[in-house]
């Protein structure tokens, strides 16, 4: 079984390599400090690092190695790891294009390997980044665990992480998909999924949600999000305790402040204090459809107080839209009922601070029904969805 996901993932990535950008896209304005080990050194407050750090990226398909080099030029070496041979020849050309058209820009070496994380062991690596992989394998909590076992002592991790409940739109998308026997084997999907998604009803939120997506717009984008081989994210309780078992401490959070822990004190700071584990409020962000952006963490050697308990899990078995939904609310019950606070007031505070989600700009139009919060709560728990009124 696992050795099927890893072939049908390794697959899926030779025929679309990831990101879904032009294979002659160089990084031009990187955001260097964020992807810094020095960055993350300093948020652990780790006071004598190597100066000149072994990274690992693990998963890095065919640009991310690239940006982590040049973000840290003084590495001795890069190592990129990737399943897709055919994303390792994109990485490889791209190296070629940066030293011909950036040859002033410093970047580090990079050693590519493709091999599955799991099959591969090398020295200590001093930090390790993995970024939108976790999702794909079958076995989440090996593959960490495999990770944090080839990390110094000393050692950061990074984490990019797909948020579950909050991607309950791109999974009914994947299960309308999957319904009408649409997959990722003929050509032209990113043709044949538009022309599903058009065939909805212009209000219905997965065509919403379909048509603010950026990976909408490319081949290799729509079969990442919505016809992958193997995407089944990590709720954020699962993965503290992952991180827990692993001996690996949160130190933090460098999401948009609406993807980071700390928005459930903007949104509403009488829970923020009752709720104060970053775990427990990811996990109620989560539940509420409120993690927009994949949350990215940074994480150091260290113990931290086991996490609290294990989450219902919205996502975890094929229901129908409506039963998400109305998980989604049992979900957020579990999570606040420890607190004495109610979900009906949770929900009508983010309907009030935050509202429903808007479109990009120039349109910014409001995009009702993609948020939680946009639903009458007492519908959602009777297992028939509808707006609140206005
Ligand atoms: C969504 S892409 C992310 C690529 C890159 N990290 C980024 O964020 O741009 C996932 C990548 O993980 C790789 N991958 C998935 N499972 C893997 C495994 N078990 N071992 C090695 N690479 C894996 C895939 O081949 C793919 O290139």
């Amino acid at each position: 079984m696992r050795e099927g996901v890893a072939t049908r993932v390794r697959a899926q990535y030779e025929r679309h390599p990831y990101p879904p950008v032009s294979p002659f896209a160089l990084p031009s304005r990187v955001p260097e400090r964020e992807l810094s080990v020095t960055l993350g050194a300093e948020l652990a407050g780790s006071r004598d690092f190597p100066r000149k750090p072994r990274v690992l990226v693990a998963g890095c398909g065919s640009l991310e190695a690239l940006v982590v080099a040049r973000a840290n030029p003084e590495a001795e070496v890069v190592t990129a790891v990737d399943l897709s041979e055919a994303s390792l020849r994109v990485l490889a050309r791209r190296l070629v294009l940066a030293r011909i058209a950036q040859p002033f820009t410093p970047r580090a070496p990079i050693v590519a390997h493709a091999s599955d994380l799991l099959g591969f062991r090398s020295a200590p690596f001093d930090a390790i980044f993995l970024s939108n992989v976790l999702q794909h394998v079958a076995a989440p909590e090996q593959l960490l665990a495999h990770l944090a076992s080839m990390l110094a002592p000393h050692g950061l991790m990074r984490l990019v992480v797909y948020p579950r409940a909050s991607r309950l739109w791109m999974r009914a998308i994947q299960d309308h998909l999957r319904a009408i026997g649409l997959d990722a084997h003929g050509e032209r999907p990113r043709a044949r999924v538009t022309a599903a998604m058009r065939a909805l009803d212009p209000s219905d939120p997965r065509r919403l949600s379909f048509e603010v997506n950026p990976e909408s717009l490319t081949d290799a984008g729509v079969v990442d999000a919505y016809l992958h081989e193997h995407d089944d994210p990590v709720a954020p309780l699962t993965l503290a305790s992952c991180m827990h078992t692993c001996g690996m401490r949160l130190v933090a959070e460098r999401q948009t402040a609406s993807s980071r822990s700390s928005f459930v004190e903007e949104v509403d700071p009488a829970l923020a204090a009752l709720v104060t584990s970053p775990w427990e409020r990811l996990a109620i962000l989560d539940a509420s459809l409120e993690l927009c952006a994949n949350p990215v963490l940074w994480f150091a050697r260290g113990s931290s107080p086991e996490p609290a308990r294990a989450s219902l899990d919205a996502m975890s078995t094929p229901t129908t839209l409506a039963e998400r939904l109305g998980a989604c609310v049992r979900e957020l019950d579990l999570l606040l009922a420890p607190y004495n606070y109610s979900t009906e007031a949770w929900l009508d505070r983010l309907a009030r601070e935050v509202g429903p989600r808007v479109a990009p700009p120039p349109s910014e139009r409001p995009l009702q029904g993609l948020a939680l919060s946009d639903y009458d709560v007492a519908a959602l728990r009777s297992g028939t969805p509808k707006l609140r009124d206005a």
